[in-house]
């Protein structure tokens, strides 16, 4: 018994005080902050953390923290010619090789990235990345396993990678633009198998190769394929939720951390935010696109629209944008930027009008917030969707917005009372969990540094070629043996008709000639 008791305290704290890699790539604000409760959280557990990323946690309490700053890379996102316009899935595709080049070379060519990559003393126990998969030179270099995160469901590519199901009907991959995933058109069809198939091949023909070759660049030595590294991946751990996502069949090695590893302890809000807040009589909208839609992504006229319609209804408006030169009614305040989170947790605040990022859906439906959604780009579309469908908001289209259609859309919302309670409804499925966001991704951080990895959880799937996971191969075989099997039953028939007709032939012909 003794033992076995000490047996279960040594693989608990075996894993204490561990060596954690974690590499945010994507420079986006919504990307990184997702993870810094986890980052945080790690270290009150004991574990050091090296945090390469954009958006580093500048905190002197946090001892065992060590920071490199990435966001240099930003530029690489500035240098897509997407961004600050509208784009379609196929333009992000098309544009996404130029993109991951740009954004590989700036992470790597960061002397402390080169620094660290070169010291032969350096020892990681895991690495944790981010999406992209340049981050897996780490574990290669340093020998440790890796654990994938999300913020957003997993790539397609990534759940391809691990033998999870990636149909692209019953799980359509996340940017694809689909009406209503339960009763899709034979146009989206073909989108969606069109789309899917192009990300996975090319993730690997032109994708992975494109930041093998800029990896090489920068190191100056040979990096194992992307492709292959990426199949020793212990662990994928997403922000998916059935609330938000369509339900795919996953391995035991894909965790969903689900409703909100950023959801934040509250913090009292800025004075004169209080103020407003506080004391008004009516009911307040809290209006903000997020970080990634910016204000030249709409123009002057459209802008005018939403200010002359927030005049012209009973309730006071919250606004967060970067919008100029234009006259701001009495009942709305501005700000560039606001504390999202707890300006949604105010009892005040009834509506929230959102272009449908994950993070925003989930603070909105954490605080019971119905919403009004115009989704502009990637998965704002699907998300929209899905909240929707759940009851708990209404959509306004991109090129639909004027004050009418603006003014019903938050009447609708505001005046009925089936949002609030369908979004309170959501709120308890989402937090009806056995445990919490955060400790389910520390339990299976630790659960990896335990076993060294997780190698019992990987499918057979991860280990085949495409066309044997397909069937390819023996629905080949067995269309060829009956192919064979048809041309050899024919043969015989023929000969036998052909011995036949001579015999029996040549007995009429004789008979005949008899009778004659
Ligand atoms: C930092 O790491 C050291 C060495 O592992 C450990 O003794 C110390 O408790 C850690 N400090 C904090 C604040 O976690
Ligand atoms: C990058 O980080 C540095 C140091 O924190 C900061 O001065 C700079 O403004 C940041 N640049 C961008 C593009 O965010
Ligand atoms: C790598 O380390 C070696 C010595 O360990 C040093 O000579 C070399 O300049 C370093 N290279 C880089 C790119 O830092
Ligand atoms: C994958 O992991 C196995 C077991 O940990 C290891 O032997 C192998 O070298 C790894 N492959 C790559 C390409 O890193
Ligand atoms: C606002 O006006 C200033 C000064 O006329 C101009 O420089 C700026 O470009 C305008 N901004 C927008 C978004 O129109
Ligand atoms: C502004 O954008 C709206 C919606 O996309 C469009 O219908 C309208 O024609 C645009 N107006 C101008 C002046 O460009």
């Amino acid at each position: 018994m003794s033992s076995v008791i000490f047996t279960i305290l040594c693989s608990l704290c075996f894993c204490e005080g561990a060596k954690i890699l974690a590499v945010v790539s994507t420079p986006s604000y919504s990307h990184q902050v997702y993870f810094h409760n986890l980052w945080r959280e790690l270290l009150a557990r004991g574990h050091h953390v090296t945090l390469i990323s954009t958006e580093p946690i500048y905190d002197n309490d946090l001892i065992n923290l060590t920071n490199i700053n990435i966001n240099a890379t930003y530029d690489a996102v500035d240098k897509m010619k997407l961004m600050g316009k509208e784009f379609s899935m196929w333009q992000l595709i098309n544009q996404f090789e130029d993109f991951l080049r740009t954004s590989t070379k700036l992470h790597f060519s960061h002397p402390e990235v080169k620094k660290l990559l070169n010291d032969s003393s350096a020892h990681f126990d895991l690495v944790i990345y981010e999406l992209v998969a340049s981050s897996l030179v780490y574990s290669w270099k340093f020998s440790c396993p890796s654990i994938l995160v999300s913020s957003l469901d997993s790539s397609l590519e990534d759940h391809f990678i691990l033998g999870n199901s990636f149909h692209p009907l019953v799980t359509p991959e996340q940017n694809v633009h689909i009406a209503d995933p339960e009763k899709i058109s034979f146009l989206e069809k073909l989108v969606s198998i069109t789309y899917s198939v192009s990300c996975i091949s090319f993730m690997y023909t032109k994708f992975y190769p494109a930041a093998e070759e800029e990896i090489k660049k920068q190191l100056g030595y040979d990096v194992p394929s992307l492709w292959e590294l990426s199949r020793n991946i212990s662990l994928i751990m997403d922000a998916t939720n059935p609330i938000f996502h369509n339900i795919r069949a996953v391995g035991p090695n894909t965790i969903h951390i689900g409703s909100g590893l950023h959801i934040n302890k509250p913090k009292s809000l800025p004075e004169d935010l209080k103020d407003f807040l506080d004391n008004s009589p009516v009911p307040v909208v809290y209006f903000s696109l997020g970080t990634n839609v910016k204000g030249n992504l709409l123009n002057q006229t459209t802008k005018a629209e939403f200010y002359k319609a927030f005049s012209e209804l009973p309730y006071k408006f919250l606004v967060k944008v970067d919008w100029e030169n234009l006259t701001i009614p009495k009942n709305v305040k501005v700000a560039r930027w606001l504390p999202q989170q707890d300006v949604l947790r105010h009892a005040n605040v009834k509506l929230f009008i959102t272009q449908g990022g994950l993070q925003s859906l989930q603070e909105a439906v954490t605080n019971a917030i119905p919403m009004v959604g115009i989704p502009f780009f990637g998965d704002q579309f699907q998300n929209v969707q899905k909240i929707v469908k759940r009851g708990i908001a209404v959509k306004l289209h991109r090129h639909e917005i004027s004050k009418e259609t603006i003014k019903n859309a938050i009447t609708k919302v505001l005046t009925d009372p089936t949002y609030k309670q369908k979004v309170e409804e959501m709120r308890d499925l989402m937090y009806d969990e056995p445990m919490t966001s955060l400790d389910k991704a520390i339990w299976w951080i630790e659960y990896v540094l335990r076993h060294k990895g997780a190698p019992l959880f990987k499918s057979n799937a991860a280990n085949m070629p495409m066309y044997e996971y397909l069937m390819l191969d023996v629905i080949g075989a067995v269309l060829a043996f009956l192919i064979v099997l048809s041309v050899f039953i024919k043969l015989i028939y023929k000969s036998l008709k052909f011995i036949l007709s001579r015999l029996i032939g040549g007995y009429f012909v004789k008979s005949k000639k008899k009778r004659d």
